[in-house]
């Protein structure tokens, strides 16, 4: 594990730490007042040596970007971030290794909040990592994926058989797949059905070394869900901070409903696992008591135990199982 950098104890004790920190929130696009400049600033000051800023470098490197330049104009976007309309976020995993996705600024736009990483989605992917035996060989699909910070970490720190991300939007479902191609994973093949120009595009990406998930994007609308789709019976659902506007709720809970019918005939049968940000208790309410009245269980499990993202943990954050209610 990376959290304290090699040679970056020369810059004295609690140095690790303090890197680790600001180049968490440095390329996750933090705002500045979430950047811990005062104190290295105060470090730098008393530091007789260059370890400390070197080692941020470094780091910068393994992104893969251009030293220094691109440093500046990264520094530069966190400062005009209100201005731009995308922007590239580094996820740092606990290896050292970084998801790298890019997202929009602005948290709705192009009628969509699809287009950034959610706290909830940042949230599931630590628990993920956390409980990777879950995942292990099974088939997994993810509703309302967004731009895929969830399924990206999971294909990538955990060893699931089958990955299907999904998602409505047009745009979303187009940087998605950009998300997942530049993050190094192979795609299976690519379906989608965008409901506004009804277009089916299949691209195929396959590789005979290719030893990972197998993966797929498609286009699932909560509204109207197919036959064809209710029948991948994937082992797990995943969705995170999906429960926001009461209007959808019915339409969820039935779409969760669906999948888990038509998994009962497997042994196991389907888990589903939701992580939310509990902004409204009176929609969140809504949603449990919906899932009661056609018998789907539903409990909460403990959340990651390790920070690994930098996210705003004051807010709640809640992690659903949900199984059909004679299976708890
Ligand atoms: C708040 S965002 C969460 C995105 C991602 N899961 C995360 O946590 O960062 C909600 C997502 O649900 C998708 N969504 C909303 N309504 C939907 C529907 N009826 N069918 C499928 N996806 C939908 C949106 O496009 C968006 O990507």
């Amino acid at each position: 594990m990376s959290a304290s950098p090699e040679g970056v104890e020369a810059a004295g004790p609690g140095a690790g730490d303090l890197v680790l920190s600001f180049q968490r929130s440095f390329f996750t696009m933090g705002r500045m007042d979430s950047l811990p400049l005062p104190e290295l600033e105060e470090r730098l000051k008393n530091s007789d040596d260059s370890t400390l800023i070197q080692h941020i470098l470094q780091q910068h490197e393994m992104t893969g970007a251009e030293p220094l330049d691109d440093l500046y104009d990264a520094l530069g976007e966190v400062l005009r971030s209100e201005e731009l309309k995308m922007c590239h976020k580094n996820y740092f995993l606990l290896s050292g290794e970084n998801i790298r996705l890019g997202e929009n600024v602005a948290i709705i736009s192009e009628g969509t909040t699809g287009l950034v990483t959610w706290e909830a989605a940042q949230f599931f992917a630590e628990w993920a990592m956390e409980n990777s035996e879950v995942f292990n060989c099974r088939s997994i699909l993810e509703l309302g994926s967004g731009i895929g910070l969830v399924g990206i970490t999971i294909c990538k720190t955990c060893t699931p058989k089958q990955y299907i991300f999904s998602d409505c939007h047009p745009n979303v479902l187009q940087q998605l797949r950009t998300n997942i191609l530049s993050n190094g994973l192979l795609l299976d093949s690519d379906t989608w059905n965008a409901k506004d120009c009804e277009v089916e595009v299949k691209n195929k990406y396959v590789s005979e070394e290719n030893q990972g998930p197998e993966i797929t994007v498609i286009g699932l609308d909560w509204s109207e869900v197919t036959q064809e789709q209710v029948e991948l019976q994937p082992d797990i659902i995943i969705a995170t901070d999906v429960i926001y506007d009461p209007e959808v709720v019915l339409c969820l809970v039935s779409v969760l409903e669906k999948f888990l019918i038509s998994n009962e005939r497997k042994e196991q049968g389907s888990v589903v696992y939701l992580a939310s940000t509990v902004r409204n208790p009176e929609t969140y309410h809504q949603f449990k008591m919906e899932l009661d009245k056609v018998g789907i269980g539903h409990q909460v499990i403990p959340g990651p135990t390790r920070k690994i993202f930098p996210y705003n943990r004051c807010t709640e954050i809640e992690l659903l199982k949900i199984v059909f209610a004679h299976h708890l």
